[in-house]
């Protein structure tokens, strides 16, 4: 285990992480970065350590690598009203807005490196797609030290991830259900869509991972999910904001959106804040996950508030991820500014008639941890 090696040792924990994404003497990076924007919470600003850190561990593997600071640019995470549309549909919950956008010559230097360390969080931006599109391995950090240690990734992870995507990936028209003793019970047809990883590393050239995750994840076909998702205590809201449910809300899913929410106070911040954004496709079922990383935590959040984006409760080992919104990041064209993480717990999900977790137990040994 990385974290009992090494503690938080950045170097370390950079070296080690480069040579997963099988970095290698000769190879080129850029490290990508953005001063943090007033008003938003802390780990969007990035920090500078980090930049230090990497620099010595890219230097101790033989790899070149250079700096790119963008300048900060608003990436509203609540949204702007001009009229009756949010200003800034570039942006989803504060993600896909960056400078890039306006530096041309600052995207073809990163468009001809091996390797983009992404320290301004381009998860959902266009520039991400065209690096990884040159041919780049991009890998997004945006978390603190002692869960990038705790959530270091492997080549087990990996593995068991891809076997998830395998059974959820574009080509076959499958039924995705989903159950829980809290009352949730839906259907989803996917195979439209591509599914993808994230394995907490970058080893594939023209593809971007983000360091710690380790979720495999799909999109609901065009129109598709009918039922009710019921989140019940403990389940959390880690986007757009960081909050545990305290009283169980349901929603009710009609072709693929989202078309009641009841429930109490948590109910009206879900419906409150869906509304606020003026756009019918915030209701829409975004990225639909399963989390299989052994480590991470449900109650991270509880310890870490928004010291963390909450990469451990998206993640953790048989979690169910409730994503609402867009679509584009498995080829779809529903690009909405809004987008909700909600991981639920001791959920059963079934794919074409095989079971994948089982109250929140994960069940084919291929994507199993030996012994869990
Ligand atoms: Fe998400």
């Amino acid at each position: 285990m990385y974290q009992a090696e090494h503690g938080y040792n950045l170097v370390k924990l950079f070296r080690a992480e480069f040579e997963l994404c099988k970095l290698k003497p000769g190879d080129t990076a850029a490290i990508m970065s953005s001063a943090s924007v007033p008003g938003l919470p802390g780990p969007w600003s990035y920090r500078k350590d980090y930049v230090d850190a990497a620099f010595q561990a890219f230097e101790e593997l033989g790899v070149a690598a250079f700096h790119i600071e963008l300048p900060p640019i608003p990436k509203p995470i609540l949204p702007i009203l001009d009229g009756q549309s949010a200003v800034g549909k570039n942006v989803t919950a504060g993600m896909g807005g960056t400078a890039l956008a306006g530096l041309r010559p600052a995207m073809s230097a990163l468009k001809q490196v091996n390797f983009v360390l992404d320290l301004a969080m381009t998860l959902f931006s266009p520039e991400l797609a065209e690096m990884v599109g040159a041919n780049a391995k991009v890998l997004i950090v945006c978390e603190p030290p002692e869960p990038c240690a705790r959530l270091f990734p492997s080549e087990d992870l990996k593995r068991r991830l891809l076997n998830a995507k395998r059974r959820m990936d574009k080509g076959k028209t499958r039924k995705f259900s989903v159950t829980s003793e809290a009352g949730t019970d839906i259907t989803i047809e996917i195979g439209q869509y591509s599914a993808a990883i994230e394995c907490g590393y970058a080893d594939d050239a023209g593809r971007w991972d983000a360091f710690p995750s380790g979720q495999a994840f799909c999109f609901a076909n065009d129109g598709s999910g009918d039922g009710v998702f019921v989140l019940n205590k403990g389940d959390q809201v880690v986007l757009p904001y960081m909050r545990y449910i305290e009283e169980p809300v349901t929603l009710v899913v009609k072709e693929g959106y989202i078309r009641e929410i009841k429930g109490g106070a948590d109910a009206q911040l879900i419906r409150d804040h869906l509304e606020s954004w003026h756009d019918p496709e915030v209701y829409a079922l975004g990225h639909q996950s399963l989390g299989l990383h052994p480590n991470a935590r449900w109650d991270a959040s509880a310890v870490y508030g928004w010291d963390s984006l909450g990469m451990d409760a998206r993640i953790f080992y048989g979690c169910y991820l409730l994503g609402t919104g867009p679509n584009t990041l498995g080829g779809g064209k529903r690009n909405t500014p809004c987008h909700f993480d909600i991981p639920m717990r001791n959920c059963s999900a079934v794919i074409d008639g095989e079971v994948i977790l089982d109250k929140g137990r994960v069940v084919p040994d291929d994507l199993r941890v030996q012994g869990r």
